[in-house]
């Protein structure tokens, strides 16, 4: 019997080891970077930013794309290209970054909660089928983590209830669904390139539309209502001479030549780097379904290339008596890493970030007011994902070697074969244990 890393035992891994770090940049786009700082060309539809969007654009399969100041602004403005405004619904998953929803409320219209299947944490659609109703305009599917619902229903979905179908990408950059790039698999997708996602530029996000007409709303929303200029020309396209009729109020929604330049290093790196984490996913999870108690996420047969945000997996709690939150520290110790292991996010009917009741401007009515209330929701399976099952942990884990892979499993599998000493540590001594494996 060994004795586990957090019981004062020997951990599998040393905490000398070397774990693949997250960003990662290089000495050529440290020389674009400097290259602008001497410019005068530091933002405003500047030749890096445009270079980068019709590049990863193209990359993704999508027909236009443009860079926005964050992924937030992105749903945001989304939704306002979409023309979804007061009073309408919008079906989002229960289990999301509370941004998918928030950008909801901030355009007056009402997210409604959706749970999610219990072994993708994606969206569950017979749970969206129910939910609409005359006043559902869109739904916002968001590609969580490492996994993907049913794209191919969702889409039939949408069309036959007349509905907008919103991509959030924040998680997915270079993940494919029967060979299409996700970002345009719908009418328009977000995404985000803060410093934790798998394309990034610290802060930063884009959008991708599938008509011209919504390109030059979203042009136009993320560039204080300023009509699209065709100068540059990017996309092949000219200026409509009706060009008003798309121009919309908004604010300065733009991002930098400097984060351009980053991405566009990043955006060289990407497809080897997705490829490499989905292959070590792949094989982590066949490690990981070889231990009893230990339940791998599903993987569509239709996702031709998964990328992952974070990687995850679930407990059997009935088998193994311990929780999410325990088998995390247990692992981090044994992995000699600091809070990386850690439960999904939160059910937006429950989570600290999603507060929508809180701001004057959304208290619109007393109608509206009571359609934005998140605790009428009973969301049960991302509620047990979050508090009990669910374990994942950032993208950077799948960027190490193939043995490293193997030993995550064995880690996982030492905790597993004694969790009779996980059981024991109570609860309210995790953090103590915490505190130790820092
Ligand atoms: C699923 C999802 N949507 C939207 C966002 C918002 O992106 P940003 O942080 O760039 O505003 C995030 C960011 O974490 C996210 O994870």
């Amino acid at each position: 019997m060994a004795k586990l890393a957090i019981c004062g035992g020997k951990a599998v891994v040393k905490k000398s080891k070397k774990w693949a770090k997250w960003p990662i940049s290089d000495a050529a786009d440290a020389k674009l970077v400097a290259k602008i700082t001497t410019s005068n060309r530091w933002s405003f539809d500047g030749p890096v930013e445009w270079e980068f969007a019709e590049k990863f654009t193209a990359y993704q399969g999508a027909k236009y794309g443009m860079c926005v100041a964050n992924g937030t602004i992105g749903i945001q403005i989304a939704l306002e290209a979409l023309g979804i405004g007061a009073y309408d619904e919008v079906i989002v998953p229960a289990m999301t970054w509370q941004a998918t929803a928030a950008a909801c409320v901030d355009v007056n219209a009402i997210p409604v909660l959706v749970d999610i299947e219990p072994d993708t944490w994606n969206l569950d659609l017979d749970a969206v089928e129910k939910a609409i109703t005359p006043k559902t305009r869109a739904v916002i599917v968001v590609h969580l983590y490492g996994s993907m619902t049913d794209m191919t229903r969702l889409q039939k979905i949408c069309k036959k209830h007349n509905l907008f179908l919103i991509e959030d990408c924040a998680h997915q950059h270079g993940s494919f669904w029967k060979g299409q790039g996700v970002g345009s698999l719908g009418d328009i997708s977000s995404w985000s390139f803060q410093e934790s996602k798998v394309l990034s530029s610290g802060e930063g996000g884009f959008n991708m539309c599938k008509t011209r007409e919504l390109f030059y709303k979203l042009y136009s929303l993320r560039n204080c209502g300023r009509p699209y200029p065709a100068d540059p020309a990017v996309f092949g396209l000219t200026k409509p001479a009706n060009m008003q009729q798309y121009s919309l109020q908004s604010g300065n929604y733009r991002l930098t030549e400097w984060q351009a330049a980053i991405l566009l290093g990043g955006l060289k790196r990407l497809d080897a780097q997705v490829k490499q984490r989905d292959i070590n996913a792949i094989y982590l999870n066949s490690l990981l379904a070889g231990i009893p108690g230990i339940l791998p996420m599903y993987r569509r047969p239709e996702i031709t290339q998964q990328s992952y945000f974070n990687f995850a997996f679930r407990l059997d709690t009935k088998e193994l008596k311990v929780d999410n939150k325990q088998f995390s520290v247990a692992l981090n110790a044994e992995l000699g890493l600091v809070d990386a292991f850690e439960p999904p996010y939160e059910p937006l009917n429950n989570c600290g970030l999603f507060r929508p009741q809180t701001k004057a401007r959304h208290n619109l009515s007393k109608a509206y007011w009571k359609a934005i209330d998140i605790t009428k929701y009973k969301l049960p399976v991302a509620t047990e994902a979050h508090e009990k099952s669910g374990v994942t942990i950032h993208h950077q884990l799948l960027m190490n070697s193939r043995s490293d892979m193997e030993m995550v499993a064995s880690a996982v599998k030492k905790i597993v074969d004694n969790i009779d000493q996980l059981r024991a540590v109570k609860p309210g001594q995790l953090k103590k244990y915490q505190a130790l494996s820092h």
